[in-house]
């Protein structure tokens, strides 16, 4: 028996088969265009992420698996408005990293509203959670939010469209992980905040119903998706369901994602805490019957983008996992500090008004010293997410758990070893993303019975040891350096 878990992520779409041994049979990946219409906005085409959906899951069904169930994983918070009836967006969506709605944000902040948005959501006033997105739609472009008014365009997180596109426009629905990161979803109800609603000038009626994340929803149309009629048995935001696939189960267990951008996830039990420090409440998952589990999460929003900019933007690899060779080649970055803050900065520093910088270039700098400095900014950030949280927990890590596209590179995993004086412990699937989901699809069709099967199924790989010291330097001069350039990219920006 299989699984098939699509992972509808930022930049592209990845789909795996899992067997019932938690190993991946097979894998298919599509990445789809990133819209960049003005500075500071990024929009995706739905479409395009159905198309890549498809696609992606085509080719881990090439060679002959037939799933028993499909999970579904995804970019959070970015917000996507169809048609119900044709399924057609009348626009593109708003991304995570889009900054359009920054003044807006900043007007409810000097209204006085964020402390109670805190209470209620776990979150900030920050332009990447979606409601403020979709408060920018209602008062930017009123012809098309006269559809979401009158009921005839639905609006939604990607596991919506994606759960209405598979199943032929069926279900408008969405689980707890994802509907906590859109600010009109109250933690302590566990459902939408009619008074969020009104204030971001969403229409209650055209959220989805909120559903545990390993419902089965529904089934697959045929005609839709590859002759497949299949159950749709799980919808999960894609850091909580790394946090399941990493079977962090228990409270204080977590995990680092290197994905697009990176998120520390910690799982914090059955009682949301509170978010201090910079970090924000979410839902880790809702299972069928049960007590809602929460987490803690530093979310940063651009680490992998960096190393696609150093390709798309710059020009100086030709390939993603071109960096690792290419920053190898030097000792260390030579000086050179990249604060990639391309679309603002998420935790701890929440500005969505800082930009990028690349900081003492010499005569002697090469693309060399660039790649190594890109890879410093990853383990600083993620240091800078993992001393926030234990400033908030009042319990510091005693190693980090890592997955995600960039695990794979030897050279970020010491870094990160030693930026964090901790060990660093990748696990042999590093699609931990596609896996959650694939474990809590089934889970919800009898594939696994419960979390000790999963748990039995997370295997080491490698454990990276901390150097004594940062290569070439004290890792805590080095960070001091770090936190002295985020300073000055946010003074520039002010
Ligand atoms: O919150 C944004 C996050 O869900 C994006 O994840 O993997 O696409 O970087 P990723």
């Amino acid at each position: 028996m299989t699984v098939l878990a699509i992972d509808a992520g930022t930049t592209g779409v990845t789909a795996i088969v899992l067997d019932t041994d938690g190993r991946v049979a097979a894998r298919g990946y599509r990445e789809f265009p990133q819209l960049f219409p003005r500075s500071g906005w990024v929009e995706h085409d739905p479409e395009q992420i159905w198309d890549a959906v498809r696609a992606a899951s085509a080719e881990a069904l090439a060679a002959g698996h037939r799933p028993s169930c499909v999970g579904i994983t995804n970019q959070r918070e970015t917000v996507a408005l169809w048609d119900r009836q044709t399924l057609a967006a009348p626009r593109p969506a708003i991304v995570w990293q889009d900054r359009r709605s920054a003044d807006l944000c900043e007007r409810l902040r000097a209204a006085g509203h964020e402390p109670a948005i805190t209470a209620r959501t776990g979150l900030r006033l920050d332009p990447y959670f979606s409601a403020t997105k979709l408060a920018w739609l209602a008062a930017e472009e009123p012809q098309t939010w006269a559809g979401v008014r009158a009921g005839r365009t639905a609006v939604g997180t990607v596991d919506s469209y994606l759960a209405a596109r598979l199943t032929g426009g069926r279900v408008h629905v969405t689980d707890p992980s994802n509907a906590s990161r859109t600010l009109l979803y109250d933690l302590a109800t566990g459902d939408w905040a009619e008074d969020l609603c009104e204030l971001f000038d969403v229409p209650r009626a055209a959220l989805p119903e909120i559903v545990a994340s390993n419902a089965v929803i529904g089934r697959t149309d045929p005609d839709a998706f590859l002759g497949l009629d299949l159950p749709v048995a799980a919808l999960v935001g894609d850091q909580q369901s790394a946090l399941f696939g990493q079977a962090c189960f228990t409270p204080g267990s977590s995990k680092c994602t290197y994905g697009t951008g990176s998120f520390v996830l910690a799982n914090a039990g059955t009682t949301a805490p509170a978010p201090e420090a910079g970090l924000i409440t979410t839902v880790g998952w809702r299972l069928d019957g049960q007590p809602t589990t929460y987490a803690l999460e530093g979310s940063i929003f651009v680490t992998g983008a960096a190393v696609q900019w150093l390709r798309d933007g710059l020009g100086v690899i030709p390939a993603a996992a071109e960096i690792e060779p290419l920053a190898a080649s030097v000792p260390d970055s030579g000086g050179v500090v990249f604060v990639p803050a391309l679309t603002g900065l998420g935790a701890p520093d929440w500005d969505p008004y800082a930009r990028g910088a690349v900081f003492g270039l010499t005569r002697g700098s090469t693309r060399a010293h660039v790649a190594r400095a890109t890879l410093d900014a990853i383990a600083f950030q993620v240091r800078d997410v993992t001393d926030a949280m234990a400033r908030c927990t009042g319990r510091p890590l005693t190693s980090l758990t890592v997955d995600g596209g960039a695990a794979v590179n030897n050279l970020l995993c010491q870094l990160q070893a030693d930026q964090l004086g901790l060990p660093v412990r990748r696990p042999t699937v590093t699609d931990t993303t596609a896996l959650g989901a694939a474990y809590l699809a089934g889970l919800a069709t009898g594939v696994w019975a419960d979390l000790g099967e999963i748990t039995d199924r997370w295997h080491l790989d490698r454990e990276f040891a901390p150097a004594a010291t940062g290569v070439g330097d004290d890792r805590d001069a080095t960070h001091v350096r770090w936190r002295r350039a985020v300073t000055a990219v946010r003074e520039w920006a002010a």
